[in-house]
């Protein structure tokens, strides 16, 4: 590890789905070293099975690894939250950082369950974490310092860009680019689907649709021009482009997406019931 987590020490509490990304990319990444990394799930034979994948401890035990690390990066639903916090608080000192990355559970909500005035923050990521293009909106709460925001980005832009933000817009947040990833595979396979309706073989259809939406993509992130000017760009009058677009306003593409981000974002407010 450099900079601003040399030398800590890390714990994955919940190392499911995102957990195990996130583990996987940092330990890839050179982020941290194996013997530097605790991390546990709740069944034993998947604590097994992923140590020998890993080759980095992984337990069951939440209190013994939140003892050793300066920095627990808690990964599990936010329903189970409360139960490993209750777990681990008599570990967790003021002089760690907690990392949480459930949805919907406010940095108040976990402040509340530890003993101490313990650095909390806040952090939604999103599965592009995987191969290091990930986007991760991070906020912190009470007791967090500038210092700890820092550690948190330094964390996260190992495994793509990170953003901070006022923790009110983490729903939003959320349902937009933690969900997100699964809305743009849907449209990405549509796209494949139709190059498969115009004949072309299906691995063909798949490429052309997922490097011209990582192509799209990067021209956004790259030249900051406004999407609708860069499709005006592509839109030769009375060409094929225009005759596409009409179609897609007339089967409301933007109005589904809208509602979908807003729907995945009131969603990501109601996952935790006790708050
Ligand atoms: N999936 C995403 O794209 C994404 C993105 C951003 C944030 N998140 C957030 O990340 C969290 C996890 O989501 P996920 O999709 O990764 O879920 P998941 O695959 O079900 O992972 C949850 C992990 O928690 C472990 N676990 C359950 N109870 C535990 C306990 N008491 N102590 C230690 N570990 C325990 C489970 O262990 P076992 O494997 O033994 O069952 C599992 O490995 C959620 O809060 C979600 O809101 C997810």
């Amino acid at each position: 590890m450099t900079g601003t987590l040399s030398q800590k020490r890390l714990a994955v509490l919940g190392a499911g789905k995102i957990g195990g990304i996130l583990l996987r990319a940092f330990l890839q990444k050179g982020l941290i070293a194996p013997n530097q990394v605790l991390a546990t799930v709740r069944h034993p034979d998947r604590a097994r099975a992923f140590s020998e994948q890993l080759h980095t401890p992984v337990s069951t035990d939440n209190r013994a690894a939140a003892r050793a690390a300066d920095i627990i990066l808690l990964c599990v639903k936010p329903q189970t939250v409360r139960e490993v916090l209750e777990e681990i608080r008599s570990e967790v000192t003021a002089a760690k950082l907690v990392v949480s990355i459930a949805a919907s559970v406010p940095t108040q909500y976990i402040e509340k369950h530890l003993s101490a005035k313990v650095p909390v923050v806040r952090a939604m990521p999103n599965t592009p974490c995987g191969i290091g293009c990930g986007m991760t909106g991070i906020c912190k709460g009470a007791y967090a310092e500038e210092s700890h925001l820092e550690a948190a980005r330094a964390l996260f832009e190992t495994v793509g860009r990170t953003v901070v933000v006022d923790e009110k817009h983490m729903d939003a947040v959320t349902g937009l680019s933690a969900s997100g990833p699964a809305f743009l595979y849907i449209i990405l396979e549509s796209l494949a689907e139709a190059g498969v309706k115009v004949g072309l073989p299906r691995d063909v259809a798949t490429l052309l649709a997922a490097q011209t939406m990582q192509g799209a993509a990067r021209v956004v992130l790259e030249t900051g021009d406004h999407p609708a000017l860069l499709k005006d760009g592509v839109t030769t009058p009375a060409g094929c482009t225009i005759d596409g677009i009409l179609e897609l306003e007339e089967g409301k593409l933007r109005v589904t997406l809208i509602k979908a981000v807003v729907k995945a974002t009131q969603r990501a407010g109601e996952l935790l019931f006790d708050k």
